[in-house]
């Protein structure tokens, strides 16, 4: 009896623990790591599924998040190469009366990404669209009174809410905050959504601040001692303070506040990454039409622009990301803007640009920069252009090229690891270093011996080299060749190719399908625009 109990008892306690072991081996199946923000030595990295992932993203018209347009944008993801799809949530269709929620356009975007295999990134449409208040639902445009329009100066209310209405922030607030909570509902597991866009390029247009007589009565007053305390001045009224951009200052105020509490009682619901994307200021002269670079005229005034991303991250601490919206083509302003924006404390993410061929080599640019992202806009253009072709074709053929290696690049940025070249009019020829290895990258066919080579037509030439050991490399690129030297000494100066692979990778793995040498390599690796990648080991001698 004594020894059947024993025999009882042990065989229990090998249940249990066979029941425990069972467990910690085979966790939630299907249940995966939310995304988030990782740095690294003053790197940032976007983590998808524990890992650095590159957004190869692609964004859809205004109006396209409808179930009816969806077919058309899987279609064109595809055709793009995308990896993900950035699709807007309207706060109009989300909640047609106050209260009552409609998440169907949601979910339909999610499923179908997940089955299409992309990922998503969702663009709250709420009080702020290009600083206007145009996606609000109607039951917010036709209460003026518990939701305050801004009042120009002249004493006319226009098409954007005012900042200053807590009533308006409560709205905005409880929505997103139903929108978090249903993705947690839906996207716990799986998070195929990566980021939240909040609202889209806020600001006002039309006026430099709101002029109510409550907002003029605050203006009148003193500095709040938050406000004071980012920028570091001593009190005073905002004039005082503020001098000249008082105005635009004490829209920022508000307006950053505003965001900063929708986007913390969001992450509460849901804590994925979320960010808010800006419509730049451009030097006036490259935008005849506007002429002026005045806030509220030639950019909504008291959003995050150039000028004002530093008090926006001081004022708004649950904002994980800034991303500058990129529509001009001219390379060292696009250079500088994503200089200002790559900052410690803001990763390089450009949710917005133009998606015609001359922006195509940007993402070479971008990714030289370390940008977690890159996505174009207007990318479901339907195909009945009178060519058959879609305008973005460049994006696509890069994308293309980037999509195979996207892990491979997110974690060589995430390194250090990662250089680029890029072509520009005169610049035919570029030096990429490594430190105890260069390569010299000459954009342009045919290359003859002893001459410098011809460059691209459209100088759209580019290269991308990262390094995955001492001596080995992965190259890709655009109308161009690479080749590899000890620096200070010419090619084949004490150094030759040990071994070229031509291959892609396949769900992480690398796959070579011949080796290159002879006419392939002797004058460095040849990009001519197919969707090659080289694996490339050097030898010393
Ligand atoms: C920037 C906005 O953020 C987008 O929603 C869209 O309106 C584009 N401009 C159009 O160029």
């Amino acid at each position: 009896m004594r020894v059947f109990t024993r025999f009882r008892s042990l065989s229990l306690l090998h249940f249990i623990f066979a029941v425990l072991l069972a467990f910690a081996a085979h966790p939630r199946a299907s249940a995966v790591e939310a995304p988030r923000l990782v740095q690294k030595d003053g790197r940032t990295a976007l983590f998808v599924e524990g890992r650095p992932y590159l957004i190869l993203g692609g964004q859809i018209y205004n109006s396209s998040a409808w179930p009816g347009k969806l077919p058309e944008v899987w279609d064109s993801m595809a055709a793009l190469h995308a990896n993900t799809v950035e699709a807007p949530v309207y706060w109009e269709q989300v909640e047609p009366q106050p209260g009552h929620f409609d998440f169907s356009n949601v979910d339909q975007v999610v499923e179908g990404a997940r089955a299409h295999k992309l990922h998503v990134v969702l663009l709250w449409f709420g009080t702020w669209k290009n600083g206007n208040m145009h996606y609000v639902p109607e039951w917010v445009k036709t209460d003026n009174k518990r939701f305050p329009r801004v009042i120009r100066a002249d004493g006319e209310p226009i098409d954007v809410l005012s900042a200053l209405s807590r009533n308006t922030m409560e709205a905005d607030k409880s929505a997103f905050a139903a929108l978090m909570r249903h993705l947690k509902s839906i996207d716990d597991e799986q998070h195929t959504v990566l980021l939240l866009q909040v609202e889209n390029e806020s600001g006002i247009v039309g006026s430099v601040r709101d002029f109510s007589p409550e907002a003029n009565r605050e203006f009148a007053g003193p500095v709040p001692s938050d406000l004071l305390a980012a920028v570091h001045k001593s009190p005073g009224t905002w004039a005082q303070v503020f001098g000249g951009d008082a105005d635009e200052t004490f829209q920022v105020y508000h307006q950053a506040k505003y965001i900063n509490e929708i986007v913390a009682a969001g992450k509460k619901e849901f804590a994925i990454p979320c960010y808010i994307n800006v419509w730049l200021a451009y030097p006036p002269a490259e935008l005849p039409q506007r002429q002026v670079d005045v806030p509220g005229i030639g950019y909504p005034s008291g959003g995050p622009v150039q000028k004002m991303v530093d008090v926006w991250k001081k004022l708004a601490p649950s904002i994980d990301a800034i991303g500058p919206d990129l529509y001009s083509s001219d390379t060292r302003f696009y250079l500088d803007m994503m200089r200002t924006y790559h900052r410690a404390d803001n990763p390089l993410w450009i949710p917005e640009t133009g998606h015609e061929a001359p922006y195509g080599k940007f993402v070479f640019y971008a990714l030289g920069e370390g940008a977690i992202g890159f996505s174009p806009f207007g990318m479901d253009q339907p195909w009945g252009t009178t060519s058959g072709k879609v305008p973005w074709g460049a994006h696509a053929s890069n994308y293309g090229l980037l999509a195979p290696m996207s892990r491979e690049i997110a974690q060589a940025e995430f390194e250090g690891k990662l250089r680029t070249a890029v072509e520009e009019p005169g610049r035919v020829d570029e030096e990429v270093d490594f430190g105890n290895w260069q390569a010299t990258v000459a954009f342009g066919f045919p290359q003859f011996d002893g001459r410098r080579a011809p460059g691209t037509k459209e100088a759209q030439g580019a290269a991308l080299v990262v390094q995955v050991g001492p001596d080995e490399f992965l190259v890709t690129g655009v109308d161009c060749s690479v080749i590899f030297h000890l620096p200070g000494k010419k090619a084949w100066m004490h150094s030759e190719f040990l071994r070229v692979e031509e291959g892609t990778f396949e769900d992480g793995k690398w796959m070579s399908s011949r080796l290159l040498n002879g006419d392939e390599t002797d004058r460095g690796l040849q990009f001519h625009g197919a969707t090659d990648i080289v694996r490339v080991k050097m030898n010393k001698f």
